[in-house]
Parts: C-alpha cells; structure tokens; sequence
C-alpha cells in the first residue's frame, strides 16, 4: 500500500465527517416535489358517498383501488390498496400463509423454505427470519433469476413454499427481470407445487431513472401462466411521494388474495382513506405517475453520475460497480473478499454504509464482496467526499 493512500485516509478522518449512505431514502428536493399534498384540501365524501373521516372501505377508496388497477395493470377486483406501506402488505401475506395457507398453514410444515434471489433487500430476509422460514439463495443474473439454479435448489429440496423478490430495479443490484424469466419463473414454481407463492415486490416500478428495458405487466404475465391465484405484486407510493406518507397497492387472486383480505380483517379496520383520495387527486391517471418520477430523475441521475465518476477512479483489479438504470442503489464487487473491512474502515472516517453481509440471508455473504451504496439520500457536495472516503477504504483493504 502506497503511504499516499493511508496519509489521504488520515486527512479525512481528521475532517470528523458524519455521513450515512446506508439507507436508500428520497433527499429533501425529491420531497419537494409533492409538497402540493400537505396542503390540498380533500371533501369529506367522495363521490361514491363515502364518508372518507370514517370506518369502511377496508380494500381501499374505488378511485385508489383503480389508479392501483392502472399501475399494476390488473383488473380492480384483484386490488387492495393499503396504508402506506407496501411491506406491511408482505408481511401480512406471509403471515396469512404461515397461519392459514391451505392445504397445509407454513406454521404446520416440517422446516419450510423459501427461495430469496440474492443479492437482495435486508427487510425482506429479515421477515423469514421472524417466521423461522429457512432461506435458500439463488443468484440474480443480468435477465433476472439464475432459473438453472432454482431448478437445481428446488429438485433438492422439499417444503419450499415460494419466492419473494423485487423485478424492477431489484434493491440492491438493479436486475430488471425479463418477461422470458418471469414467465419460466411461473413455469418453474407452477411445476414444483399448486401452492407456490410467487410474491413480487415491485417497489421500482415507476423509478426509472434511464431508459429501461420495457417488461409487459408483471400480472399479464401471471395471467398468461395462470398463476394468478399463487402470485401476490405489491408497490408503494414511499419513493413517489413522501416516505412512509404514501399509500401501498396489492394486486392478487383467488387464495391468495382471500388470506390477505383474511389476516387484514383481524389487523386494521381499514386505511387512511383522507391520504388515499389525496393521492389520487395529485395522480389522475399513471400517466400523471410517469410524469412526477422523470422530475424524480432529473435529481437523482446527477447523484449516481457523480458516484460513478469517483468509483472509476478506482482499479478493476479492486472491484467493479453496478449502473442501474433506475431504483436506489449502486452495488459494488470487490475482488477480494473484503466487504466488512471496507465497511469498517469507511465507519472509522465517519461514513456510514449499509453492513457487509446485509444484502444476503443472516447478514452472511459467502465471499464478502458485496457492498450497497446508497447515493440520494444525501447532497453532491457529501457524496463525493463519501465516496472519495469509500475508494480510500477499498484501496487499503484490498491492499492489506
Ligand atoms: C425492495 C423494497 N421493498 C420495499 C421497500 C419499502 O417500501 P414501503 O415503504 O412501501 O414499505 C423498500 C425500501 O427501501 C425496498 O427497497
């Protein structure tokens, strides 16, 4: 290691910086641009006569159940549309499926198993975790999921029950599945059990940022592999308006739409319908949609540009990074497997990155390589000084 290096690392630990790249959250600019809602007025009956101050509508408002219907391209009796997490519509569909699935509830399965494409979202692991479900790993390729090595797990392995993951801009990586993987997917899963849960978090759907590769509607897919019934889609409003402050959709059928409906009814009488009609007066139509996240792009492509001009600073010999077309985070591979140390190393200088490991099952990634980088949350100014910090960090541990 040259000592240019480690004197560049001193200088700016001596800066005692403060900055967290650890979570992919919307900056204020992007908040900014649906202030119209703190303040838009909303009548109290909407013009199905529900009074919106009141119990009732535990599915969601009409008008929110069909801007839902247009999003996910599903027809409106196949949609909730919830409060303003789209991870608590997760959560309640694998709670449903753990107590009440049929024919057999997950809870009476001899070690279930589910399959997690990795890398993937800290969150979602964390939920098997809470229901003791065992994660199998399968890799995400450029097209979507390694479908050779879900095959393989799958002849392997008894008791699986489904898999969640994230089409669009997958969190962290960036895969935008194909309509071929999906569809082999539905194949796939169909094949191996009638009660397969293709659960898909489509968190990225509208956050593009660059062209991307078009995808057909994740539910004419499932309709075409008539899966319908076994698949559960969910998106949220978290990085379109206010985080936390949106509202969530949830396009399913069949079984799968009647536990939700189900573990909902004993959950919440329903949800905020004042904040849906909202949303739905400040988005008529998804074109509406399209149009508020390109004004979301202009503000977040600088940010990855500028991380990408300090990570190609850096020698291929040390790793190299993702550039997504859309989502929230930029993945790095080092070569060598020193993920927590870069971790550790960037924390001693005052920069915050999500842990190493995060991005797999039980925080344990087999060759600790893969770091998450997180580049909106915080102003240019603070992010090229994080990311020259970051540099430092994997030079000196690829070094060491
Ligand atoms: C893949 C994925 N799903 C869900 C969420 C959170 O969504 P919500 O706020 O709707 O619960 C995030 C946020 O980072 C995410 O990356």
């Amino acid at each position: 290691m040259t000592n240019n290096i480690l004197s560049h690392f001193n200088e700016i630990k001596a800066k005692g910086l403060s900055i967290d790249i650890t979570r992919g959250k919307p900056d204020s600019s992007q908040l900014d641009l649906s202030n119209e809602l703190l303040s838009m007025p909303v009548e109290a009956i909407n013009e199905e006569g529900v009074d919106l101050r009141n119990y009732g509508e535990p599915h969601g408002i009409l008008e929110a159940r069909e801007l839902g219907s247009r999003l996910l391209s599903a027809p409106i009796e196949n949609i909730i549309t919830g409060e303003q997490s789209s991870l608590l519509l997760t959560y309640q569909t694998l709670l449903a499926h753990y107590l009440f699935a049929e024919p057999t509830p997950w809870q009476k399965i001899v070690n279930p198993k589910v399959i997690c494409p990795v890398p993937g979202f800290d969150r979602h692991f964390q939920m098997f975790e809470d229901f003791g479900i065992e994660m199998l790993t399968v890799p995400l390729i450029e097209d979507g999921i390694d479908l050779d090595e879900l095959k393989r797990i799958l002849k392997e392995n008894e008791n699986v029950v489904g898999i969640l993951s994230v089409p669009r801009h997958s969190n962290p990586s960036g895969e935008v599945f194909s309509d071929e993987n999906i569809s082999d997917l539905f194949d796939i899963g169909m094949d191996y059990s009638d009660n397969f849960l293709f659960l898909f978090d489509n968190a990225y759907l509208v956050h593009d940022f660059l062209p991307t590769r078009i995808q057909k509607p994740l539910w004419e897919i499932a309709d075409k592999a008539k899966a319908t019934n076994q698949t559960v889609e969910v998106t949220s409003f978290s990085k379109v308006t206010f985080g936390g402050g949106g509202i969530s959709f949830m396009a399913s059928s069949g079984k799968s739409l009647e536990l939700v409906k189900k573990i909902r009814a004993s959950m919440v009488i329903c949800p905020d319908k004042v904040n849906q009609k909202r949303h739905t007066q400040f988005f008529s139509d998804a074109d509406d949609i399209i149009r508020h996240m390109a004004k979301h792009a202009e503000l977040i492509r600088p940010k990855f540009e500028t991380a990408y001009s300090v990570l190609e600073t850096l020698s291929d010999e040390c790793g190299s990074f993702s550039r997504p077309t859309g989502g929230y985070f930029i993945t790095f591979t080092s070569t060598k497997p020193i993920a927590t140390r870069v971790v550790e190393l960037c924390k001693e200088v005052g920069v915050l990155i999500t842990p190493a490991g995060a991005t797999f099952p039980y925080g344990n990634d087999p060759k600790d390589n893969i770091i998450r980088i997180a580049p909106t949350f915080v102003d240019e100014r603070q992010l090229e000084v994080a990311m020259d910090a970051f540099i430092t960090a994997v030079q000196i541990a690829h070094s060491e």
